[in-house]
């Protein structure tokens, strides 16, 4: 098919377009039994421009269908990042009582010289298949150049829309309230707080737990250079997000790659599913991939423990899972390298507990997707207390100087080792570490062949208390 062997990079285990590009994630909703999909889409082209909603659907987040353009630019505007809601009382008018329409809050960025960004919709009657843009748009306008990225959902509470806006350039969000999503009134101002280094984009306001979370993207700023994703806990009142006190900034993920995460509206079971764009401005229209450019990360869900955001790759994940590829309790590995698997694939899930075997113990941990000079290490410092990815020798590193780095989250080695979660796809690592609660997700382009598995340390031995590597079946389709 149109996936030839020559797509060296396809990921195997997350979504990507069969050709073009994609940035953000947009109107993340499920709906009768299907998880949709939008996304930052260029029809036209591999770089970024002409942007438009792609569309794809799943039912279990693993596998997805592209669908056609959801909603297409003109000659006007731009269809900038923004999500979608299902407007079941049908209180836009939109649709009718019989069919609720499912509605999308975007960002119409004019393409004359004023470049305003105002807030616009669409409905689909049919379940998102098609999409018609509302005859009264734009229903938000500021007369602001950097005015976007709208995060709409029902508080229940107070019984009305609210949406979280960003002014990118003032590090602020901004809310608004709605009955109709047609008519807005602003409510209240957040910000600025926590990291102000690039500006703010794409917030995302949900409960979890017993508290609200605020996602804000910034560009650049970012722990790993370029851009990343900070999140803010507290409460919100249906007016006003009031953050917690003293939280220092806290990111969603410490890698170079998670951009632009929100989570899924209406998810069933009370579950908070957040899918983030798996790419950096600093170098995403260089990525060595074709006929597509971008991919997403894979979904995960959220939840806190003692106020912080802890993340897993969705349960889903587990269907995925054929043969253990290797099991190993109460190992040692010595000082230097340790070749623990010759062949994983290039995609695979890994669980492991590692502890230093004795003080002089002063790095270890695991060299994933390796082979013919290539390695990329998933380590831990002991000295620094950080976790790490170093991805300087992951393979294809020359396609932009911001690409190849070590990327590092602060991180106390838990009491019982340093537990890991890993999961390695042809073009990525994503990093789950001390139960979720520190996360890095890098983007890599090792050659294919490169496929070995080894331990590390430094300075001394290292222990694998439990290791178990397991082979995945693919996700792609076709
Ligand atoms: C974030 C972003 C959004 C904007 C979109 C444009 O990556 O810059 O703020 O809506 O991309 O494609």
């Amino acid at each position: 098919g149109a996936r030839g062997r020559a797509e060296t990079y396809r990921p195997r285990l997350h979504f990507s377009p069969a050709k073009n590009w994609i940035n953000d994630p947009n109107g993340l909703i499920h709906h009768e039994g299907r998880w949709h999909l939008f996304f930052q889409y260029n029809p036209e082209g591999d770089v970024w421009g002409n942007m438009s909603w792609g569309h794809a659907v799943s039912s279990d987040l693993l596998h997805w269908e592209e669908r056609p353009v959801a909603i297409a630019h003109d000659e006007q505007e731009m269809i900038f990042s923004g999500s979608v809601v299902y407007d079941e009382r049908n209180t836009s008018g939109l649709g009718s009582a019989d069919r609720p329409p499912l509605v999308a809050i975007y960002t119409s960025t004019l393409k004359d010289d004023s470049g305003l960004q105002r807030q616009s919709l669409a409905y689909s009657t049919d379940a998102g298949e098609t999409w018609t843009k509302y005859a009264g748009n734009p229903v938000l306008d500021i007369g602001a150049r950097d005015f976007r990225d709208p995060s709409v959902f029902w508080h229940a509470d107070s019984g009305r829309w609210v949406m979280a806006l960003a002014l990118p350039t003032e590090y602020k969000i901004r809310f608004y309230a709605s009955d109709d999503l047609k008519s807005w009134r602003q409510l209240s101002d957040f910000g600025p707080l926590g990291a102000t280094g690039g500006i703010w984009e794409c917030p995302n306001l949900f409960p979890l737990g017993d508290r609200w979370v605020l996602l804000v993207s910034l560009n650049p700023g970012g722990p790993a250079g370029g851009s990343a994703t900070q999140y803010f806990t507290g409460t919100f009142d249906g007016t006003t997000f009031s953050p917690d006190p003293e939280q220092g900034t806290r990111w969603v993920d410490h890698g170079a790659d998670c951009y632009a995460g929100i989570t899924y509206n209406d998810a069933p079971d009370g579950r908070r599913v957040f899918l983030p764009w798996m790419n950096n401005w600093l170098y995403a229209d260089r990525v060595p991939t074709t006929p597509w450019r971008g991919a997403m990360g894979f979904p995960r869900e959220l939840a806190l423990h003692n106020g912080r955001l802890t993340q897993a790759p969705v349960h889903e994940l587990e269907s995925l899972r054929t043969r253990t590829l290797l099991s190993l309790t109460d190992a040692t590995a010595p000082e230097g390298t340790r070749r623990l698997l010759a062949d994983t694939g290039q995609f695979y899930e890994l669980e492991a507990v590692l502890a230093p075997e004795s003080p002089a113990t002063s790095a270890f941990g695991l060299d994933i997707r390796t082979g013919g000079g290539s390695y990329t290490r998933v380590g831990y410092d002991t000295a620094a207390g950080e976790l790490y990815i170093d991805r300087r020798s992951s393979g294809d590193v020359g396609f932009a100087a911001e690409f190849p780095g070590v990327h590092r989250a602060p991180l106390a080695l838990p009491d019982g080792g340093l537990d890991l979660r890993i999961l390695v796809d042809a073009s990525s690592v994503e990093v789950y570490a001390a139960g979720g609660t520190v996360c890095l997700t890098d983007q890599i382009f090792p050659d294919p062949s490169a496929c070995a598995l080894r331990a590390y340390a430094d300075g001394g031995a290292v222990g694998i208390e439990t290791l178990r590597v397991r082979a995945l079946r693919s996700a792609l389709r076709g």
